[in-house]
């Protein structure tokens, strides 16, 4: 199977790399690292002989591929961070229908359970053919997988886009421990049953594939379990309290809960850098002594920022001692804007935002900062001044931004916490807890977290960052790992 080399021991798959590339106009190509979890989780791995397979998401990331030899960025001479890189060249309309047609617009929706139903899904022919695609991008990476992979590797297989993978890897190499995990929610059964039969056997059978799937919540590892059950008649058993397992035609997969923690001495070091400093310097101006609630987002329908927008123009409207008093700073960052429904969400948003301030703004105060360009310093700063911080998602698989407000929280902040996102099942006792539907509710748990006192304040963030870092990306990486040695 091996193309070039087999010499990999750990291999991680995902849909997005730990890289991206822009090009100057010369066509000189620029390297843009990323972040988050799995980055932070794979610099646990102190082996050089590990591989990383992505997709290229756009042509400045296909130009590198093609300059690489195949398709390893590291041997194509560029700084991707010290680990190896293998980035596939996808055909990009396969690309376009696997990644908006399946993963974000079919599977995004059905975990998240954000379908509007007299409507939608309609599984019609071009779903049909978007599902093809999907099986040839998920190929692709089974493929690439096969050839990096020394005997025996561990293969860490990421999120819903590679949700066919362990399957096709295990059928490809039946001699490699198969990880899984999955990021978002797992759908009800009920709610997953939406599927056409065959997608949600290949679904599941997909996942099944490996020997460990990973979930961030007993919940959602419940959920998947249940669909098992429920449509591939697999016996499912719950007797321990820590993991369940799952069998099916003579294969088990152990299901596990790994809550990814927020990645503390990071955030801590990063939100005390100068360009932090500068960003809240002009929010503090900007807000002056008054209360801030604050948010953060991806703007994804899923993350329920119009709720919360009309929840803080109720409580202004129903509780009219805090006009003048609050400012709410919404960060509502740009995603997946190559979808409609995902456009539309961010039009409305803004829309409502002008709402707020038209209704409420006078000479003197601004009721609401609403900013939608990308930057994570300005992020950091919020979360350092945040009163009280709005999370209510719809439903979230974990929501790492709960978790990062406590942690760099200067004078304490209180939680504003959706129970449906993944985040909440750690942090349920310190945050509080809201229905994301209920916009009347929401508005009275900011009231709540506005008037707490500052003592209690302090006493919940600290017992909040204490349960947010209980597991670091680091650790949250190396106990699946060894989950495949056992
Ligand atoms: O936030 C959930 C998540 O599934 C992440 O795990 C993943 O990195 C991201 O969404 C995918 O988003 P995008 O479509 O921007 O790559």
């Amino acid at each position: 199977m091996a193309d070039h080399t087999t010499t990999a021991r750990v291999l991680v798959a995902s849909n997005r790399g730990p890289v991206s590339f822009g090009s100057a106009d010369d066509g000189t190509l620029t390297v843009k690292r990323g972040g988050g979890g799995l980055v932070s989780g794979l610099s646990a791995i102190e082996d050089p002989h590990s591989v990383w397979v992505c997709a290229a998401l756009g042509p400045a990331d296909r130009e590198a591929v093609r300059r690489s030899p195949h398709g390893r960025l590291d041997r194509g001479g560029f700084d991707v961070g010290g680990h190896a890189v293998r980035m596939l060249d996808i055909d990009p309309a396969d690309f376009d229908l696997a990644y908006n047609g399946v993963a974000n617009s079919t599977l995004w929706f059905l975990h998240h359970l954000l379908y509007a139903t007299p409507t939608a899904p309609a599984f019609d022919a071009a779903a049909a053919e978007q599902w093809r695609a999907f099986e040839r991008y998920n190929t692709a990476f089974a493929e690439a997988l096969a050839a990096e992979a020394a005997e025996g590797a561990a293969v860490m297989v990421q999120d819903y886009h590679l949700t066919l993978v362990p399957a096709l890897l295990r059928e490809l190499r039946p001699d490699l421990r198969i990880g899984y995990f999955l990021h978002i929610p797992w759908a009800p059964a009920d709610y997953f049953r939406m599927l056409p039969d065959e997608l949600a056997v290949a679904v599941l059978t997909g996942v099944l594939g490996a020997d460990h799937a990973g979930f961030h919540t007993r919940r959602w590892a419940e959920a998947f379990a249940d669909c098992c059950e429920q449509v591939l008649g697999a016996e499912v058993d719950r007797s321990d309290r820590t993991r369940l397992t799952v069998e099916h035609q003579g294969r088990t997969t152990r299901l596990g809960v790994h809550a990814l923690g927020a990645d503390a001495d990071f955030l801590r070091e990063r939100a005390h850098r100068a360009d932090v400093e500068e960003r809240l310097d002009h929010l503090r101006a900007a807000v002056g002594d008054r209360r801030t609630i604050v948010r953060v987002d991806r703007t994804e329908p899923s993350k329920n920022i119009l709720r919360g927008l009309q929840a803080y123009r109720h409580l202004l409207r129903s509780r009219p001692e805090w006009r003048e008093r609050v400012v709410h700073i919404a960060f509502a960052y740009p995603s997946r804007q190559d979808l409609a429904e995902y456009r539309d969400y961010t039009a409305a948003v803004q829309r409502i935002s002008r709402e707020i301030t038209e209704e409420f703004a006078t000479d003197s105060w601004q009721p609401l900062i609403l900013q939608v360009e990308d930057d994570f310093a300005r992020s950091l700063a919020a979360y350092r001044m945040a009163d009280v911080a709005l999370v209510n998602p719809i439903r979230d698989g974990m929501n790492l931004v709960a978790k990062e407000v406590p942690v760099v929280s200067e004078a304490g902040c209180a939680l504003v916490l959706s129970r449906e996102a993944g985040a909440y099942a750690e942090l349920a006792e310190d945050a509080l807890g809201i229905n994301p539907f209920d916009v009347v509710g929401t508005a009275e748990a900011l009231h709540r977290a506005l008037t707490m006192s500052p003592a209690e304040r302090t006493e919940r963030t600290k017992r909040l960052a204490a349960a947010a870092t209980a597991l670091s990306p680091q650790q949250w990486f190396l106990a699946q790992l060894a989950e495949l040695s056992s």
